[in-house]
């Protein structure tokens, strides 16, 4: 080769190594900016129908978060106990095999026993009085206790008030209820409450209840207006009272393992989406309760009694008188009743 060319060759060569040598570094530290591209896979169970408050805002939040996080977070829900009945779904979540719940708050009373005080009939005597305990508070106990045992506590929604629907006769005063058997969620407080007017609780999966009562394995439930029509008791229950004896509440629950395995901006993401969910859902569900409180007198097969100011009162005091009994939760019960006018 001549020795001009072989000169030039040389050059040649060491342009392209200088170029290998610029390029490769630059080719790795744009791919290590590269945006994440991980997907994280949510499964959010619940044992609604889809047309509750839960069901929808469950339906909102999937919405909500698959677009703030551009589509890195995919979330599957499960209505209507389709992958989890009840407190299954509690020891599913710290297993993994599901990553967001909404449980009413009784479910949890086996891991955290303190969320009982929240099923005392007629703690609450308005939504404001449950959202200010809630938010505030009480909410902030409930929740470190529930981070010891390893959840994480995203927020809370709302349910609604619970009434009283039975199969054998018109339940005017709390001694009418003496003898008939109830079904319950599993809550100790629940539990006494039916005892202390002398009926009979029964624990039992809320997928599970149409069954009973049609077959007559209980006489009664107690739930929300919107639960008894979409679950259809009404079609299987001759009367409701409409008594408004218990907050029925919900706790959008996660596990710490599951958050901590999400990267910051999709905390964040999850966050966004959570609060958004929760203001959907504090605004529908008292609105859809009295839509389906309409369609249970329209559809005219169950008796509905209404208490007069008077009769309520009676049972307001005959189950105040229950508070005494739990002396230990004293603190809880102020945390819960201190943003209440005394009335
Ligand atoms: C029930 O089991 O009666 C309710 O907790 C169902 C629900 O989640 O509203």
């Amino acid at each position: 080769m001549k020795k001009g060319l072989r000169k030039g060759v040389g050059k040649f060569a060491q342009f392209c190594l200088l170029a290998v040598l610029i390029t490769v570094p630059l080719a790795v530290s744009c791919s290590s900016k590269k945006p994440e591209t991980k997907v994280f896979n949510i499964k959010f169970s619940h044992v609604t129908a889809v047309d509750t408050p839960k069901g929808k805002a469950a339906e909102f939040f999937k919405q909500e978060l698959e677009r703030i996080s551009g589509g890195r977070v995919k979330v599957s829900v499960y209505p209507n106990s389709q992958l989890y009945k009840d407190n299954d779904a509690v020891s599913a979540l710290l297993m993994n095999s599901v990553q967001i719940i909404c449980p009413s708050t009784a479910k949890l009373t086996t891991i955290v026993p303190e969320f009982q005080v929240v099923d005392l009939p007629y703690l609450f005597p308005s939504g404001d009085d449950m959202h200010a305990a809630f938010d505030g508070r009480l909410g902030s106990m409930l929740s470190d206790l529930l981070e010891k045992k390893g959840y994480k506590l995203l927020s809370f929604w709302d349910g609604g008030y619970k009434q009283l629907g039975n199969n054998s006769r018109p339940i005017r005063k709390p001694s009418d209820a003496k003898g008939l058997k109830f079904r319950i969620m599993s809550s100790k407080v629940l539990e006494a409450q039916f005892l202390h007017i002398n009926a009979n609780p029964q624990i039992m999966p809320f997928s599970e209840v149409y069954t009973a009562l049609e077959q007559g394995v209980i006489d009664g439930q107690e739930n929300t207006w919107f639960n008894i029509y979409t679950q259809k008791f009404n079609e299987v229950q001759k009367y409701i009272t409409e008594t408004d004896h218990g907050y029925l509440g919900y706790v959008l629950l996660t596990s710490r393992k599951f958050w901590d395995s999400l990267p910051p901006d999709l905390q964040k993401s999850v966050a966004d989406a959570v609060k958004e969910a929760t203001d959907y859902e504090r605004k529908i569900a008292l609105e859809i309760d009295l839509r389906d409180k309409k369609r249970i007198l329209n559809a005219g097969k169950t008796e509905i009694t209404t208490l007069s100011p008077e009769e309520k009162k009676i049972w307001i005091e005959t189950f105040r008188s229950m508070y005494s009994r739990y002396p230990q939760w004293n603190n809880l019960i102020k945390a819960a009743t201190a943003h209440q006018n005394p009335s």
